[in-house]
């Protein structure tokens, strides 16, 4: 019933079409038309660290961190040379400070409640140089989920309210099939951007994609952000 148990042997395979390398270009692209030198970076919900896997060769010192183990694994074995370490966004704590945090793909939706979103917003920018940058993206209540549909033999079995989106994954084992249930609560802009405003976030560019900014009056499904303390 683990999150990210065993569906972490089929995440890669699921989420190939997702778009790291896109991602990777957007951050290395707002981090160097910032200007400030960039060379650390930690990757809150790192997931099998295939974002830190297109970063590595810009910035050097990445950091991993996920709550789960086993996702953890696939991302030490296709970065060997970076740290990687259990923990939470809630409070993972290092005494240095980044020049970069990311949280991306959902990570932020995984947090249940607003008040945990805060905490968790505060916890990066305690770890953000004052010149850093801090990207993260987040399902907002105007993405439509598909209910029901099979994927790579996995299950997945959906029900979604204004403000959560439930899944229920039936993931193919040797011997019996595991079920993992996910719940990602549903973010709006503002309720996003006033926990980055209340930790300390000044300046918040909002994206609707990785080359488009979100414009006014505009509800993308999902919303991308670079914020500066
Ligand atoms: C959809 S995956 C995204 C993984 C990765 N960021 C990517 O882009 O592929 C969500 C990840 O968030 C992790 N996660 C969930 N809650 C977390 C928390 N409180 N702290 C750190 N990681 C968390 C999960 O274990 C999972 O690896």
């Amino acid at each position: 019933m683990k999150q990210y148990g065993a569906f972490s042997k089929v995440y890669d395979e699921i989420y190939l079409a997702k778009k790291y390398r896109e991602y990777a270009r957007f951050i290395l692209r707002i981090l160097s038309a910032h200007g400030h030198p960039v060379s650390s970076l930690l990757d809150v919900g790192c997931g099998t660290g295939t974002l830190i896997r297109y970063l590595k060769k810009d910035i050097p010192d990445c950091t991993g961190i996920d709550t789960s183990v086993a996702m953890l694994k696939y991302a030490k074995a296709k970065n060997p040379k970076q740290y990687f370490r259990k923990d939470s966004v809630l409070s993972f704590s290092f005494r240095k400070k980044f020049d970069a945090i990311t949280c991306t793909f959902d990570v932020l939706n995984y947090l249940p409640t607003v008040r945990q979103l805060e905490v968790a917003i505060r916890n990066i920018r305690d770890h953000l140089d004052e010149q850093g940058v801090f990207f993260g993206d987040f399902n907002t209540p105007d993405k439509v989920f598909v209910p029901n549909f099979t994927q790579k033999g996995v299950d997945f079995i959906s029900t979604q309210t204004p403000s959560a989106w439930t899944v229920r994954l039936r993931i193919p084992e040797k011997n019996r099939p595991s079920v993992e249930i996910h719940r990602e609560r549903l973010y709006t802009r503002e309720q996003v951007e006033l926990s980055l405003r209340q930790a300390g976030f000044k300046r918040i560019e909002w994206y609707k994609s990785f080359s488009k900014r979100q414009r006014k009056g505009e509800k993308p499904p999902r919303l991308i952000f670079a914020a500066w303390i």
